[in-house]
């Protein structure tokens, strides 16, 4: 099996959702040491916004792409590569302005790629769009500073964190998702504490529910 190891916190060594995803790949390690972990640190590297050669490139039919527009999408085609060879994707982030951190946006932009990782088709009526790949699982581990994000929360309409990366998932092939979010880091108080502790004692139940599933004939 391989993990796509994704971090998007801009900060280092503070990250509350940097330790939570390095403890899951430590656990996951354990039971799975044969398993290859790619990591990606698009917090401290974001990938570049895309521009307008940039989508003219996409849009350019493969043979006739010139050696300008190969090297505009190098980038887009290692990324995608990276998600491609990936089972599960492991994908810690911060809530900043109540979604994704820009640069992870910066990220699903470079790899949601017309006739690479979705197809179009007018033929299919009002839902044009289908992915190329399946089956793989997404791990999402986020953490906000405030709290009641969760369905009926009392944020739940203001988070555009979960429900925006669950959507743009299912054309990276994401056929299931597993959030576990920490709150309150803005109080910094016990909620904050129990919070951190349900997330860490949810990571082994977790781990033995996808490994389970894992050893299932498909
Ligand atoms: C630029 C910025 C914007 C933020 N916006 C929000 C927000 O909209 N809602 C919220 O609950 N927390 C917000 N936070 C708090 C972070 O989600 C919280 O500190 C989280 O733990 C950051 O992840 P990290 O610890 O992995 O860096 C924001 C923090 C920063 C730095």
């Amino acid at each position: 099996m391989n993990i796509l190891h994704i971090d998007s916190s801009a900060r280092l060594s503070r990250s509350i959702t940097r330790a939570l995803g390095e403890a899951f790949t430590s656990q996951w390690k354990i039971e799975r040491p044969e398993d290859k972990i790619i990591y990606r640190d698009i917090g401290t590297q974001p990938p570049e916004f895309i521009s307008e050669p940039w989508i003219a490139a996409v849009f350019t039919p493969e043979v006739k792409r010139t050696e300008e527009q190969k090297l505009l999408l190098a980038l887009s085609d290692q990324l995608i590569d990276e998600v491609s060879s990936a089972d599960i994707i492991l994908m810690t982030s911060p809530m900043y302005n109540y979604g994704m951190p820009a640069a992870l946006k910066a990220w699903f932009d470079q790899v949601i790629r017309v006739n690479k990782t979705f197809t179009f088709d007018l033929n299919r009526g009002d839902f044009p769009l289908e992915p190329t790949m399946s089956g793989k699982i997404l791990v999402l581990l986020t953490s906000c500073g405030e709290f009641g994000f969760e369905t009926n929360g009392v944020r739940e309409s203001m988070n555009h964190l979960g429900p925006h990366i669950n959507t743009v998932s299912k054309y990276l092939g994401v056929a299931q998702t597993h959030e576990v979010r920490i709150e309150y880091q803005e109080f910094n108080d016990s909620r904050h504490l129990k919070s951190i502790e349900r997330a860490y004692a949810a990571l082994p139940g977790l781990i033995s529910d996808i490994t389970e599933q894992l050893a299932l004939p498909a």
